[in-house]
């Protein structure tokens, strides 16, 4: 797949078929919207939790393959019905939306059979496990005229917006050359399983949860933090530099890396882990810029940031504000503060584009070209090489 051409790549309904029938409703614009959960662990439920804070839609449905959840998932939200396999809650038409919150590994075919269900869908980011994944997605939504948003929330944050109008639709950084991000110390990648999961409990479905991917006994640590491992997920670079090269993407207009270099490893959790504790990966962009992401789990350093340098003044950007800094030595910057979580923000734009049926700021095709970017690094981490990309056929080239 990776050497075909996208354009002559045979992306035909049959190749994103699923055997749920297709049923969807055409919403009024003060309908409540029936709302599906498809993985209620932490972020399933916080941001089930968010969809409910809007006071637009009505829970019916939620789905895991670990009854604790489902019955944690049932208080949140109760009197929703609980299902263990995510196309008996997709053939209800009790659901016209799906939050899907599954660890990575099923992210495609999760939200290839919701769309192919009929219904309109918010997944979370990374949006593929794999960078072939991303165009069947893609051509799933727009096979099915489904809205799908992507749960890379800076898309719709109001400071992310405000500094993207002010600073780079008028071109006030002058002449970009460095995007530089990094994210160091996320504790998300080493959580520790509880002892009580030693032993698999009988109403988890270890099967289930591996689904697509190769068969291996019960391990606790595997569930509990699929990110620690490649065949879950991208480690730190799918997982966190996704986020942020989104950010650069959407502030300089451009998704298209022409060559990715990365170097990393498992230098201090020697706890079975597969991802790399520490990484660097650099992308280079045909205009004349690159964007570095640096991640280090080493104890004793933390922080997450997006800083765009140009000729003329550099745009420091966290989830909480953003902070621009003038060429002159010593001005002092001018700040701008986030005026609420990026979330509930990308929740209602969601919403709104169920009803108006727009294409929503997270779409799908935004979602896939960023996660294409941060596999392209994994992949250069993979194979200890410097990758070349043709990212309009979007195919990796030949050494
Ligand atoms: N946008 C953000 O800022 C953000 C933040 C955190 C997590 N995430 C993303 O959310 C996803 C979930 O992360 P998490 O931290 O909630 O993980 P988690 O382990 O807490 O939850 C995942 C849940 O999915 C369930 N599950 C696994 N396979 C399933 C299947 N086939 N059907 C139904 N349920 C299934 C698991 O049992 C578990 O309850 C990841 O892809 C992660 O990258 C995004």
């Amino acid at each position: 797949m990776l050497n075909t051409p996208i354009t002559r790549r045979v992306l035909t309904r049959a190749a994103v078929a699923s055997t749920a029938l297709s049923y969807s409703r055409i919403l009024g614009a003060n309908e409540k919207v029936n709302f599906g959960l498809i993985g209620a662990g932490g972020r399933g439920k916080g941001v089930m939790g968010t969809f409910q804070k809007t006071n637009r839609i009505n829970v019916t449905s939620v789905c895991d393959v670990y009854d604790a959840r489902i019955d944690q998932a049932q208080t949140q939200a109760p009197g929703a019905k609980g299902y263990k396999e995510h196309r008996k809650l997709l053939e209800s038409k009790d659901v016209d939306v799906v939050l899907i919150a599954t660890p990575d590994h099923w992210h495609t075919g999760v939200a290839i059979d919701a769309l192919n269900a009929g219904k309109d869908v918010y997944v979370e980011k990374p949006l593929t496990l794999k960078i072939e994944e991303g165009p069947l997605i893609v051509k799933a939504a727009r096979i099915n005229n489904r809205i799908c948003q992507v749960g890379m929330q800076q898309r719709s944050g109001q400071h992310y917006l405000q500094a993207k109008r002010e600073y780079f639709d008028t071109g006030k950084l002058g002449k970009i050359t460095l995007a530089r991000t990094w994210w160091h110390g996320n504790g998300a990648h080493l959580q520790k399983a509880p002892p009580a999961l030693a032993t698999k409990p009988s109403n988890l479905d270890w099967g289930r949860f591996l689904g697509p991917i190769k068969w291996r006994d019960w391990d606790p640590q595997q569930f509990w933090n699929f990110r620690a491992y490649l065949d879950y997920g991208g480690g730190q670079v799918t997982d966190l530099f996704t986020h942020w090269i989104d950010v650069v993407h959407m502030m300089m207009g451009q998704d298209n890396p022409i060559s990715a270099v990365a170097s990393g490893g498992v230098y201090h959790y020697k706890d079975g882990r597969t991802a790399p504790d520490t990484i660097n990966v650099l992308l280079e962009y045909p205009k004349e810029w690159t964007a570095t992401f640096e991640a280090t789990l080493a104890p004793g350093i933390t922080g997450a940031g997006v800083e765009i340098c140009g000729t003329e003044g550099r745009l420091h950007i966290t989830r909480g504000q953003f902070d621009f800094y003038s060429k002159e030595r010593g001005a002092p910057p001018i700040t701008v503060k986030s005026p609420r979580d990026q979330t509930i923000d990308h929740v209602e734009n969601f919403l709104d584009c169920v009803i108006s049926r727009k294409l929503p700021n997270g779409d799908v095709y935004i979602g896939h070209r960023s996660a294409a970017a941060s596999h392209l690094g994994n992949i250069a981490y993979v194979q200890k090489r410097r990758l070349k990309y043709d990212p309009d056929r979007e195919e990796i080239l030949p050494l």
